[in-house]
């Protein structure tokens, strides 16, 4: 089968990497992510990666804990830089090039974000993967994905889970839990499904992206999605 999209971005939340192990990074996990990205990539498919940083820290929650919240969503877009650099040196083990930039400057390390160059290393076929969120305080990675996917012009946001979908509850507390298979943005917006923030979705929303939602922990799940295999949750206008 071939690929329905030429240039996707992927939302990886941070605990996707964390594996069974609660916390951090999972080798293994880790690997077999990797793996599936180097396969898209070998597919000729542009992969644009945003990744989260909860399995290292999580602003919100440091926030919740009496931390001033700028302060803690600093720590959490500087562990979202952690996971990047975790990423980039996997998939690089597998022999694709990957280009890391940085929403807040830290040169030694990464290159600062800049969409052009952003666009330019997706052209030449290397995974960019955008770390430290948006760089402000009070903004989701996943408002990021939003951002960083309309700047480069991905045709639709791949948001990597831990459950196959959007329910209409939470299926791991009520067996009867109902998946959609398609929702508007409004509908999220509206039944308040905790799919991405409501920031998140609004731009979405506005600029007509769509984002499939699905599970990362079913092997192989990424590539279907990308073949056009009815995985998930479609969520568009
Ligand atoms: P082309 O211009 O398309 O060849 O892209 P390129 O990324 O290979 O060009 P460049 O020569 O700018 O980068 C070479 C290497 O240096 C790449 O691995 C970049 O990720 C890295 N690099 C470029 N700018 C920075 C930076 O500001 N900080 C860090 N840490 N690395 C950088």
């Amino acid at each position: 089968m071939s690929a329905n999209y030429k240039r996707v971005l992927i939302k990886l939340s941070g605990e996707a990497l964390q594996g069974d192990q609660g916390y951090g990074i999972s080798p293994s996990t880790l690997e077999t992510f990797a793996g599936e990205i180097a396969e898209l990539q070998r597919m000729g498919v542009e992969v644009a990666i945003v990744i989260g940083g909860g399995n290292i820290f999580r602003g919100v929650a440091g926030s919740t804990a009496g931390m001033d919240r700028t302060s803690a969503d600093y720590m959490g877009m500087l562990a979202t830089v952690m996971n990047g650099i975790a990423l980039q040196d996997a998939i690089e083990r597998l022999g694709v090039a990957t280009r890391l930039q940085t929403a807040l400057e830290i040169k030694e390390i990464a290159e600062p974000y800049i969409r052009r160059r952003a666009t330019r290393h997706l052209e030449k076929g290397r995974v960019v993967i955008f770390g430290a969120g948006t760089g402000n305080p009070y903004f989701t990675t996943d408002t990021a994905a939003a951002l960083r996917a309309m700047e480069v012009q991905a045709e639709v946001i791949l948001k990597a889970t831990n459950v196959d979908g959007v329910y209409d509850c939470d299926p791991r507390t009520n067996p009867n839990a109902k998946r959609f298979e398609r929702l508007t943005y409004l509908d999220v917006l509206s039944k308040n499904l905790r799919v991405m923030d409501s920031t998140a979705i609004s731009l979405c929303m506005e600029n007509d992206l769509p984002i499939i939602v699905f599970d990362l922990n079913q092997a192989g799940n990424i590539k279907r999605v990308i073949e056009g295999e009815d995985l998930g949750t479609l969520i568009c206008p």
